[in-house]
């Protein structure tokens, strides 16, 4: 961890007006002494967020969400508090001192050494494509110039090519360790962890290579996908694959897809937009990434039940992030790689474009279940359809009423009090609601953690605790 002085903290704050750093993350308008919006921290519909401008703080109404410029950003990107110091200095052009404990410079220096040594496996991979790996990307359809753009390469079926390889380059054995690339047996043997596999490199935002995918050339050996293991510089949960290329892509919406040979051919359509997550179901801090550089997600998960769910799970995870949340219709393809097999780019444009908004697609997804001629399934599709319509703005509800109403027959009234009905389930953030209880302790827990973060940032502090505490270094 960085140490920052009470001045160079105190500089950085005064030069990063509040009202500019929320403003980037949501729309303000001023009324009186404050500025209020959205809060970005729980969904709701009218705006409880307030910033003031003379107090340099911001609070939410709704969720107790308060703090400065600092707290913000660190409740924004998930941020510590260092590495919040380091976003806002650069926002300025603030040139930060090289102030860093030896553990920092440690870790730091072990990232950056992870950092290089995926580089060079990532090149080693991609200059050992083998003939039966380059027919298995001709025969996927993959042209050579999407190849070179996605970095794919070939891990090869031998035990210990790619460490030894690493090991003549000067890396460590506890480094290619942490690294993820080989593994060590029981007996203490390191072998690669990939083999016979194509591989697919992770870039993160900013065009580092964090991890690697590897598919199974058979369909005999499994898992088909392998990943890299979490490791200093790979957190599953944070990253998606594609989105280097994506955040370029000046489009409207960002696509969403669960493979990532989905994601390379879509790009390879002209998709540039195009996302994937990395063999897990999307989480918020995913959502929140995509939120950085839009408003919308045209999810297009696989053409069946698991994809379904998925995609309900996907739907309740996004909205949290405030996204606007289109299904893209498949047709008859399992996922977007075979629909852009079967179909043309145009028409994959149009499914886009005509995709429909979520609460649809879960309206006609419930309606799947129910023969709409039986009273009895009206009633219980009616049922269902208002939970989804409970997690609803009022305007929403009233152009779903009317359109429920239509199609069976049950009144506009008769739904509204289903609607409102104290004990109706949320249906649409199938996830984790919070309890104030939990609100209150996670509160605490962000409070402790700032306390000790500014301690941790006075040098004055630091110095103290050095002294006492160099012998646990
Ligand atoms: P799919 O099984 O849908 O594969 O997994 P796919 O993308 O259609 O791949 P192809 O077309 O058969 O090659 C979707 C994603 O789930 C993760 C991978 O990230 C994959 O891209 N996955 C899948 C795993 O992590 N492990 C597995 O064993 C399978
Ligand atoms: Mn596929």
């Amino acid at each position: 961890m960085a140490f920052y002085s009470e001045d160079i903290v105190g500089d950085i704050r005064e030069g990063n007006d509040i009202v500019d750093v929320v403003s980037s993350y949501i729309n303000l308008k001023k009324s009186g002494a404050s500025h209020f919006g959205l809060c970005p921290f729980h969904r709701e519909k009218s705006a409880s967020f307030s910033v003031h401008s003379d107090k340099q703080m911001y609070t939410c109404f709704g969720c107790g969400a308060s703090g400065n410029v600092y707290s913000f950003i660190m409740k924004i990107e998930n941020y510590d508090f260092v590495e919040a110091v380091q976003h806002l200095a650069a926002r300025i052009n603030y040139a930060l001192p090289e102030e860093r404990s030896d553990y920092a410079k440690k870790a730091q220096n072990e990232k950056k050494l992870i950092y290089d040594m995926n580089v060079v496996a990532a090149r080693f991979f991609y200059d050992n494509i083998s003939a039966s790996a380059s027919l298995y990307l001709d025969k996927r359809g993959i042209h050579p110039k999407i190849r070179k753009k996605y970095g794919l390469g070939y891990a090869s079926d031998e035990w210990h090519k790619l460490y030894n390889y690493l090991q003549k380059q000067g890396y460590s054995k506890k480094m290619i360790l942490k690294s993820g690339l080989v593994k060590e047996s029981e007996k203490g043997k390191i072998y690669d962890r990939f083999r016979d596999r194509i591989i697919f490199p992770i870039f993160d935002a900013s065009n580092r290579v964090i991890a690697f995918g590897g598919r199974a050339l058979s369909s005999e050996s499994l898992p088909k996908y392998l990943n890299s293991p979490e490791t200093p510089i790979f957190d599953k949960s944070k990253n998606l694959y594609s989105i280097n290329y994506a955040k370029q892509a000046k489009l409207n919406e960002i696509i969403l897809v669960e493979g990532y040979l989905d994601a390379i051919s879509v790009y390879q359509a002209g998709f540039h937009n195009v996302v994937a997550t990395l063999g897990t179901a999307i989480g918020i801090n995913q959502a929140k990434l995509i939120s950085k550089y839009t408003n919308t997600v045209a999810i297009a998960y696989d053409n069946d039940d698991a994809g379904i769910t998925a995609t309900l799970r996907a739907i309740a995870i996004l909205s949290e992030a405030n996204l606007k949340i289109k299904v893209v219709n498949l047709k008859t393809a399992n996922d977007p790689d075979e629909y852009l097999k079967l179909f043309s780019p145009d028409d994959f444009a149009k499914e886009i474009e005509t995709a429909k908004n979520h609460v649809d697609f879960q309206i006609d997804n419930i309606k799947k279940d129910f023969d709409l001629q039986k009273t009895e399934d009206k009633i219980e599709f009616t049922k269902h359809v208002s939970e989804v319509l409970a997690g609803l703005s009022q305007i929403e509800q009233d152009a779903y009423i009317l359109q429920l109403t239509q199609t069976t027959g049950i009144s506009q009234s008769a739904i509204k009090s289903e609607i409102s009905r104290p004990d109706i389930p949320q249906r649409k953030p199938k996830t984790r609601t919070i309890t104030p209880e939990q609100e209150e302790r996670r509160g605490l827990r962000d409070a402790k953690k700032n306390i000790i973060n500014l301690i941790a940032n006075s040098y004055f502090v630091y110095e103290k605790l050095h002294e006492n505490y160099t012998h646990l270094n």
